[in-house]
């Protein structure tokens, strides 16, 4: 009885097996998919390196794994590594000659870890990496002196992740190695304070501060920064130091903060999108028209205590100090408390395409009078308190899209 029970599930067995294993005499063992020079180990329940792995290989990827420890020998056998990545395993430590014959190594991702741990060791072991060009480091719970460890002579980086790590506070030394940084990821930190921390890279290009808890950025001095996002912290200032500088600055990323005013600007830049959504932004030139009651806070002193060389004055009810906003093309305002536009405001902006003011306090606006650009395609106002809206009949082009819902 058990016999016949049993036939016909090898019955259905047999041709699935066939299926599995079709055309090779060999059983394909390695936990690996092989595509061209990489090869594909993720998720394949590994804690060490696999070896009979094509000696040529120049991608590997282990993420997803239950790596610990990376030792010294696992890479010995692919000298032509040029992008590890590791991410998503519980690595404590890379042992410090690990990189022994990995010459070519440019890419590393060490992300999702607990390097922590094992920073010490791992600092040595980066250190052997003539070549590294891109590193993240990010969710592995580093603090600000393990990351200034970690990063000590690695002179080639050119990208960096620190995401969702411990980082409060960064000063000159934290990144004073990295020469050739183009691009930074900080989000996701608790950081409150940065005290000269990029002045020794002179090529970052863009920077993600988003998500921290910085209070502040005045003596804003970067002009070679592309892309400056610092959305989602607790900014109140936001002031340029006023060099007779040209700032290389596109987008600037504001949102989700707590300014009160206008962002002071750089007064030569190319910026083309400013997010300020989610602040408390309003324009008060109004006020200052007003005779002398105001005289004694027109304007505020930052002092920073250690460098008195970093003195910045802002004055404060004078709108003429935007700065250069004449290459915008995005300007996101929704969620503010505009009321106005100041005279000449909106004209300095003759590129401006999409201009977003919902849910903020306008009560008039002037068509004709403000002289919008003629590449505006979006505006949206609604939300706001308009009862009045005045055009010349015919100025616009039908290519504009008005959002006007939801007012008075
Ligand atoms: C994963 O590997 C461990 C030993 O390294 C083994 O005990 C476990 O059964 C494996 N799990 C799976 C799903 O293969
Ligand atoms: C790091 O760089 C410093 C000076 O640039 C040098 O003295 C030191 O030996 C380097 N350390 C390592 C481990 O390469
Ligand atoms: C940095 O790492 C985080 C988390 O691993 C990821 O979400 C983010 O996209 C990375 N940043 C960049 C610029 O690649
Ligand atoms: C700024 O970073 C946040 C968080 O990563 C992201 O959601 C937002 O899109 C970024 N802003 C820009 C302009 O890329
Ligand atoms: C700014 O630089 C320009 C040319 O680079 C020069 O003509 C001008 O005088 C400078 N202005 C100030 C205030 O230094
Ligand atoms: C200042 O003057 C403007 C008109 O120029 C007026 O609308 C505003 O209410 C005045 N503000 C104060 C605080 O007096
Ligand atoms: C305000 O400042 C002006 C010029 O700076 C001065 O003439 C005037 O007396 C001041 N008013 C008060 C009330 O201090
Ligand atoms: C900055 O302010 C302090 C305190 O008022 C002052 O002593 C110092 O001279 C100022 N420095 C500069 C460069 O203005
Ligand atoms: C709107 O602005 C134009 C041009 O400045 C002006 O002629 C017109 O009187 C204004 N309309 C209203 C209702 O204020």
């Amino acid at each position: 009885m058990p016999v016949h029970s049993l036939t016909p599930i090898l019955l259905c067995l047999l041709p699935v097996w066939i299926i599995l294993t079709p055309g090779s005499c060999h059983p394909q063992l390695s936990p690996c998919q092989l595509i061209q020079r990489s090869a594909l180990c993720n998720n394949a329940n590994l804690s060490s390196v696999p070896s009979g792995l094509p000696h040529n290989t120049e991608e590997l990827q282990l993420n997803y794994n239950h790596f610990q420890t990376l030792q010294d020998d696992s890479l010995l056998g692919y000298p032509s590594l040029k992008t590890l990545s590791l991410a998503c395993n519980s690595l404590e430590k890379l042992e410090s000659n690990t990189f022994q014959n990995s010459k070519l190594l440019e890419s590393l991702n060490l992300a999702n870890n607990k390097l922590y741990i094992g920073y010490t060791e791992t600092s040595y072991a980066l250190k052997k990496l003539p070549g590294l060009k891109a590193l993240d480091l990010s969710e592995n719970e580093l603090h600000d002196e393990f990351v200034t460890i970690l990063l000590q002579n690695l002179t080639s980086i050119e990208y960096l992740n620190l995401s969702g790590n411990l980082l409060q506070r960064l000063d000159e030394t934290s990144f004073s190695d990295l020469h050739q940084l183009k691009e930074l990821d900080l989000q996701r930190n608790i950081m409150f304070e940065l005290d000269g921390a990029f002045d020794s890279n002179p090529k970052l290009q863009r920077l993600n501060l988003a998500f921290n808890y910085l209070p502040c950025l005045t003596d804003f001095h970067m002009t070679q920064l592309v892309v400056l996002n610092v959305s989602h912290n607790f900014i109140e200032w936001f002031i340029s130091n006023d060099l007779n500088e040209t700032f290389q600055l596109e987008t600037l990323d504001l949102s989700n903060n707590k300014l009160l005013f206008f962002p002071f600007l750089p007064s030569h830049s190319k910026l083309r999108n400013l997010y300020l959504s989610h602040n408390n932004v309003r324009f008060y030139d109004q006020l200052a028209d007003n005779g002398t009651s105001l005289n004694s806070t027109t304007t505020v002193e930052f002092y920073n205590l250690k460098n008195h060389m970093r003195n910045v004055t802002a004055r404060l009810w004078d709108d003429g100090l935007h700065g250069d906003i004449s290459s915008l093309e995005i300007l996101d305002l929704r969620g503010n408390q505009v009321e106005y536009f100041p005279v000449g405001f909106i004209q300095k902006m003759p590129t401006l395409s999409r201009l977003q003011m919902c849910t903020n306090c306008l009560e008039t606006l002037n068509l004709t009078s403000e002289q919008f650009s003629g590449s505006l395609y979006e505006l949206d106002i609604s939300n706001n308190r308009l009862n009045q809206i005045v055009a010349d009949e015919g100025q616009r082009g039908s290519a504009l899209s008005m959002h006007m819902g939801s007012n008075k």
